[in-house]
């Protein structure tokens, strides 16, 4: 008799069990290959809106829909069975109220089959939280840089470069942490203040262009590995796959141009000799 072995994904208990603990490894992931490679390193995958610039050369989020958000986030769960996966509801889901914001996140949930949803937004934002994670929907915050706030921002600016505009980026933590969320991301928000933030909430901060004292960090993986020409000035890369990728499409136009391209036969005769 074989015994079947099941793998269980991390749960959010887990991933809130991880403050004043262990680091919490997070990256974007936005397609079912890179799902599979990162799923045992990882301990959250994130379907990211920012798949609008890396998958589909979108400007900037606010293209991005829910059918895409659902597109990918189905491909995402399907490559993976540990990491804890949630998806990012994009700009014009769930602003206008917290029952549209319920009916669109449990159609993600529904489709994607991911366990949470990530949505942008501190105080202004709190009782939408509040009421998705009351009706069982749980949400990670993210706070600082919106990049679906950006047209009102007048772009991508790092907050709380000065001390008189911490209180109120200190009380979004604080709003989407009582509101009931699981974690909350801290993107473009001057070090010592991420640093305040992570000791002041009794959830995981998640860093991104933010500090290394936060609970865990995120980093879309595009950019960690070396596939965007221009990425942002934070990000460390951990591979050159860009280069790497140029390299071998020029070696394969070579080999077929250079008609050095086996044939199939030769390839089952390498096989059987090799
Ligand atoms: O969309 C995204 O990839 C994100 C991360 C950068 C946190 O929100």
């Amino acid at each position: 008799m074989s015994a079947i072995v099941q793998t269980k994904r991390v749960t959010v208990p887990e991933i809130r069990a991880h403050k004043n603990a262990k680091p919490v490894v997070c990256l974007t992931c936005y397609h079912a290959h890179t799902a599979r490679l990162l799923d045992e390193h990882v301990d959250l995958m994130l379907v990211g809106d920012s798949l609008g610039m890396v998958m589909h050369g979108l400007e900037n989020t606010l293209g991005v829909t829910l059918e895409m958000m659902i597109l990918h986030g189905k491909a995402v769960v399907r490559g993976s069975k540990r990491a804890l996966i949630t998806v990012d509801m994009p700009f014009g889901s769930y602003e206008e109220s917290p029952q549209v914001a319920f009916r669109n996140a449990a159609r993600v949930i529904q489709e994607t089959g991911c366990t949470a949803v990530k949505l942008e937004g501190g105080e202004r934002m709190a009782e939408t939280i509040r009421y998705l994670t009351s009706r069982g929907i749980p949400v990670m915050g993210h706070i600082g840089l919106t990049p679906q706030m950006t047209q009102v921002m007048g772009g991508f600016k790092t907050q709380g470069r000065t001390q008189a505009e911490w209180p109120a980026i200190e009380a979004d933590a604080k709003a989407v942490a009582d509101a009931g969320a699981f974690s909350v991301v801290l993107e473009g928000i001057a070090e010592p203040l991420a640093a305040k933030i992570t000791l002041e909430i009794a959830i995981p901060t998640i860093g991104i262009g933010a500090s290394a004292e936060c609970d865990g960090q995120i980093l879309v993986l595009e950019d960690m590995l070396g596939l965007n020409p221009n990425p942002p000035r934070f990000v460390r890369q951990y591979a050159s796959m860009g280069p790497d990728i140029e390299n071998a499409v020029k070696s394969y136009a070579t080999d077929v141009r250079s008609r050095r391209f086996p044939g199939i036969e030769n390839v089952y005769s390498m096989k059987k000799t090799g």
